[in-house]
Order: C-alpha cells, then structure tokens, then sequence
C-alpha cells in the first residue's frame, strides 16, 4: 500500500515537470488534440461507405426544383421540418422515418431546426391539389385556429423560370445527376408538368420517373408560383417505396 501511494506521488512529481515548462506543456496538448482530431476526422474518409443510397430516388424535375426554390424563398423552413426522426411516436404520425439518401439530391438540405408546424418529409400525396390551394390561400379556411401564414400572392404572380436550366447546372456543379437532355428539355418539361394532358408527359416520365403532370394550382394556361410550390410538395416522401424497408427495419 504505502509503495503504491509513493509511486503515484512520484508521477505527480513528473507531471510537475510539464506544468513548469510551456513548451513541454505546448507540445503534450499539441499531441493529444492531435489524437483527439484524428479520432473525429478519420471516420469521414470512410463516409462514402456508410451513406446508402435508396432506390427510387431520382433528381426534381424542373418544376419542383422550381417550387423548392419557393419553398426557400418563402422561409417554409422556419416552421417545418423534412426530417422524421427514428422515434416511435414520429414514425407513428408522419411515416417511415427519414434516410439519409432522401436528402442526396437537396442543396441545400430541408431538414429544418423548429416545428411550429407538421414534418412535411411525407406530405405527398396526403392531401388534395384543392387542399393545398385552399390551405396555401387561407390556412384557416381548412384548419380552424392555424397559425400558419397565408400566401395568397403565390396564385397571381408568374413563375420566373427563365434561369430554370441555370439553376439545374449549379445543382450538377454540387453531385446531382442532371444530364445534357434534362437541361436542354429544362423548360418545356416545366411547362409540360404544369399542365393538364400535356402531350408530353411520357417524355417528362422517362426522365423523371413518378413524376406526376398536371394543372397543380388550377391556374389554366399559366403556371404561378403555386403551381411549382404544390408540386413540390405532392412530391414529398413519395419516391421510396418505403414497403421494402419497412420490412428490413421491421419499424412497423
Ligand atoms: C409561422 C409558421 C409557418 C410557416 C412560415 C409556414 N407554415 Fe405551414 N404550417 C404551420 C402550422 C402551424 C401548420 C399546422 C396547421 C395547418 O395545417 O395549417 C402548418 C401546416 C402546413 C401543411 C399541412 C401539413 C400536414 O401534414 O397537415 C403544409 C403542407 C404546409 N404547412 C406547408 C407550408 C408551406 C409550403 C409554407 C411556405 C410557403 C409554410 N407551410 C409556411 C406553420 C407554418
């Protein structure tokens, strides 16, 4: 007993030797933040093998890039989130909890910080075009006591989409998969997701599979702001076929 004691009070003796000398001290931090730094560093060398990707997924189409560009605008953001966590009662309302490879093709990311509404992760096809028209024109008018604010303007005011095949080179600059047709055909797929029975909707299909076409915000012979903003979001949550890994996951 009395050794062990003595042993460890000559150790604290050599540590006194680093606390009186600052360059013996510098260098001591230096090596353990070194080694604290490569502990968190070198796991992201290996990210690319841990980040799966999920079938079905595929890039926007030129509308509801369009729409999420709104979205940002609008500062939807600050009031809902893309991003259901792995949490029992999360996955309870709103769905399959979020992958990863669901947010591959956003830059920047949707995931949000604060909901002073509902996640909207998997609101695609949860409601009606004439829902989100309604909702989007007046929210109290279909949820009584809403707080959300009303954007009436996105009806009457045109869509811009005159830099819509900029925008899809810069997301190409950042990984996302739009190829010389996608941007070549930017805005007459555009054009044609926005409109009802348009004559080339298989075409608008093939390159973006599951895209749906049709007159979104029930603006005839115009395509509005709302018209980008509600396919965007009939779009949300529906490209995985979340029936092959609710089986893998067991989640439900
Ligand atoms: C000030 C906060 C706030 C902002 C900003 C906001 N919302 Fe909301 N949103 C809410 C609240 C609260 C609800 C729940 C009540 C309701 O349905 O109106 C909601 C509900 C919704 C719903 C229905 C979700 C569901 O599953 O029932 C959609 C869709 C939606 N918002 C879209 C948008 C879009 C698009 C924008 C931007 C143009 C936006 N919101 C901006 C607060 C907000």
């Amino acid at each position: 007993m009395a050794t062990s004691v003595s042993s460890s009070s000559s150790l604290w003796q050599k540590h006194s030797i680093l606390e009186r000398n600052s360059i013996l001290l510098l260098l001591g931090i230096l090596i353990v933040i070194a080694i604290g730094g490569l502990v968190e560093v070198v796991p992201l060398f290996y990210l690319k093998s841990t980040i799966e990707t999920a079938d079905g997924m595929r890039p926007y189409t030129p509308l509801e890039l369009a729409g999420r560009n709104i979205y940002v605008s609008e500062g939807c953001y600050l009031c809902h989130s893309q991003m259901i966590r792995a949490l029992r009662d999360e996955v309870e309302r709103y769905g399959h909890y979020s992958l990863a490879a669901e947010s591959e093709y956003d830059h920047p990311f949707q995931w949000g910080s604060k909901r002073n509404g509902p996640d909207l992760a998997r609101v695609g096809g949860k409601y009606s075009d004439d829902w989100h028209r309604d909702h989007l024109n007046n929210p109290r008018a279909v949820v009584a006591g809403s707080i959300m604010p009303a954007y009436p303007w996105l009806f009457t005011t045109d869509l811009d989409y005159t830099h819509i095949a900029e925008d899809m080179k810069v997301q190409a600059l950042l990984g996302v998969p739009y190829n010389d047709e996608m941007i070549a055909n930017a805005i007459a797929d555009l054009r044609t997701q926005a409109t009802a029975d348009a004559p080339d909707a298989d075409a608008l299909a093939r390159r973006y599979p599951k895209s749906q076409a049709r007159d979104f915000a029930g603006t005839p012979n115009r395509v509005t702001q709302a018209d980008a903003l509600i396919a965007y979001l009939q779009m949300l949550g529906t490209l995985v076929d979340f029936k092959l890994y609710d089986d893998k996951a067991n989640i439900r």
